[in-house]
């Protein structure tokens, strides 16, 4: 049988056909404007979504036999608010995980409410991204929209309705809302009354692997599909890329270096969020994960690249950065493009070079972007160590995965050996992978990353260049402190 992943992400959506024994036959990928109507503010068009997830669907599965479309399932950029009136019309656009617009209601919900409260309520405190602040800043900034409320869901829900009609959501995403009982995984009544919402205006909560209904017969037949096709819940593209990655199980790491930069570790069990600096959320495999995520990450290098040099060819711009420079560059990157989440939870923060001479080269700071965001990622292993967690190794998706350097840089940066997997295409993979349990290909998540995904190369850290990076690092985190009152 086939299965559809449809990765919603933020600058386009991936969808990804893959067989039942795990083989990618097809990936095809759509965009969508991303809008920024105010500095720091971001949105997107829920029914632009919906548009290219169709059109996606349609050429992915142009030439394939269509009657062995079996299950569809998701990776969905997260937190991002997605409102609907009485007749299901969207209320406004969307209002992003990267939006930094509700630091009022952010500061709100963690100094008046109070972050023992909230942790005990949702394990996590509030960040500017998080869907929580956001309803609170419509009903302070919006009235008129905030009373026409009916469904209040995340992105990769919305398609999710559109598909099947079925207002679902599932709980990895969910816990991103703060909104969620997350060790409880339903939820949380006391934060639906904090933030003056309704529990009938919540999505019904589900697995990931789960099916939350089948294609409308309409669009099965528009597609050309048999009636019956199962549209399992699917994971926040975090938790969809661990399972495309296999970090399924007790203490693996994965780090996605996408349009956000992400660093990943799946716990068996619920533990105690010490550190609330990083996220404690459900994982789509029916367990946990901490995490820690970075507002931008090749999105610096995107924007570095495209914007500033003028040049889509990555690669030649990386060419002349070898070992020797590794740890060495006399510049510094703060890679805060967008504000920072973990651990500073400052959506004013802004990016910055530090350490520029005349002899410096387009080369060094090209090799300072990629090294600030691999600094910025360390910030959040660092806290991670500090709760106890104890990390060798991790996998590695997303865009920048595809640069050897960029690994490389990682993977002594972190001192940690990087293990490269066959497809990098974390969350849509993960969304094919989550559809085909939920139709019984596999009996878990678990069984299917064992079987489908392979490691086929690993980059060692080299203890020289891991240990100038360490001197390095020791400087990159005196940084943020002394620019933290410029911003
Ligand atoms: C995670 C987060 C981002 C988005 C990107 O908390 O905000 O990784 O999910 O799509």
């Amino acid at each position: 049988m086939l299965y559809i992943g449809v990765d919603l992400g933020t600058s386009a959506v991936k969808l990804l056909l893959m067989e039942g024994n795990g083989e990618i036959k097809k990936i095809v990928s759509k965009e969508y404007p991303l809008y920024f109507p105010n500095p720091g503010w971001s949105e997107q068009k829920p029914e632009d979504w919906w548009e290219q997830v169709v059109a996606g669907i349609r050429k992915l599965t142009a030439e394939c036999d269509r009657s062995k479309v079996a299950g569809i399932s998701f990776g969905g950029q997260m937190h991002g608010l997605v409102i609907l009136d009485k007749d299901d019309n969207v209320i406004r656009p969307a209002i992003l995980w990267n939006d930094g617009r509700t630091q009022k209601q952010t500061d709100y919900l963690n100094n008046v409410i109070g972050k023992d409260k909230l942790v005990e309520l949702t394990a996590n405190i509030a960040f500017a991204g998080f869907t929580a602040p956001k309803i609170l800043w419509v009903k302070e900034n919006e009235p008129e929209n905030f009373a026409k409320i009916c469904k209040i869901m995340l992105p990769k829900d919305y398609i999710a309705y559109k598909l099947t009609g079925s207002f679902c959501t599932d709980v990895s995403d969910a816990s991103g809302m703060l909104l969620l009982d997350v060790k409880n995984r339903s939820w949380s009544r006391e934060m639906l009354d904090i933030c003056g919402i309704s529990i009938d205006k919540m999505p019904k909560l589900y697995e990931s692997y789960e099916t939350v209904g089948t294609l409308k017969p309409e669009l099965a037949a528009e597609f050309g599909f048999n009636p019956g096709v199962k549209v399992a819940a699917g994971g926040g593209d975090n938790a969809a890329a661990a399972v495309g990655t296999g970090t399924v199980g007790d203490g693996m790491c994965n780090i996605s270096l996408g349009t956000s930069g992400t660093v990943f570790i799946s716990s068996k069990e619920f533990s105690k969020n010490d550190n609330p600096a990083i996220h404690l959320f459900c994982h789509a495999d029916g367990s946990y994960h901490l995490m820690g995520c970075m507002l931008s990450a090749a999105s610096c290098n995107k924007w570095w690249m495209d914007e500033i040099i003028g040049t889509k060819d990555y690669g030649v711009q990386q060419k002349d950065i070898t070992d020797d420079k590794l740890g060495r560059n006399h510049i510094y990157f703060m890679p805060y493009l967008m504000g920072e989440r973990s651990p500073h939870n400052n959506p004013d923060a802004r990016a910055a070079f530090i350490g520029m001479s005349m002899d410096s080269t387009r080369a060094d700071m090209t090799q300072a972007v990629l090294e600030g965001v691999a600094f910025g990622l360390r910030d959040s292993v660092e806290v991670a160590k500090a709760c106890g967690i104890n990390l060798t190794r991790t996998k590695i998706c997303g865009g920048g995965a595809k640069s050897p350097l960029w690994k490389k840089i990682i993977a002594n940066v972190m001192n940690l050996k990087v293990d490269v997997i066959e497809s990098e295409e974390g969350p849509a993979l993960g969304g094919a992978m989550l559809a085909a349990v939920a139709c019984g290909e596999y009996a878990s998540v678990e069984e299917a990353a064992a079987k489908l995904v392979k490691v086929i190369d690993t980059v060692d850290p080299d203890p020289e260049i891991a240990a100038r990076y360490e001197e390095q690092y020791r400087k990159f985190v005196k940084l943020y402190p002394m620019l933290k009152d410029f911003y």
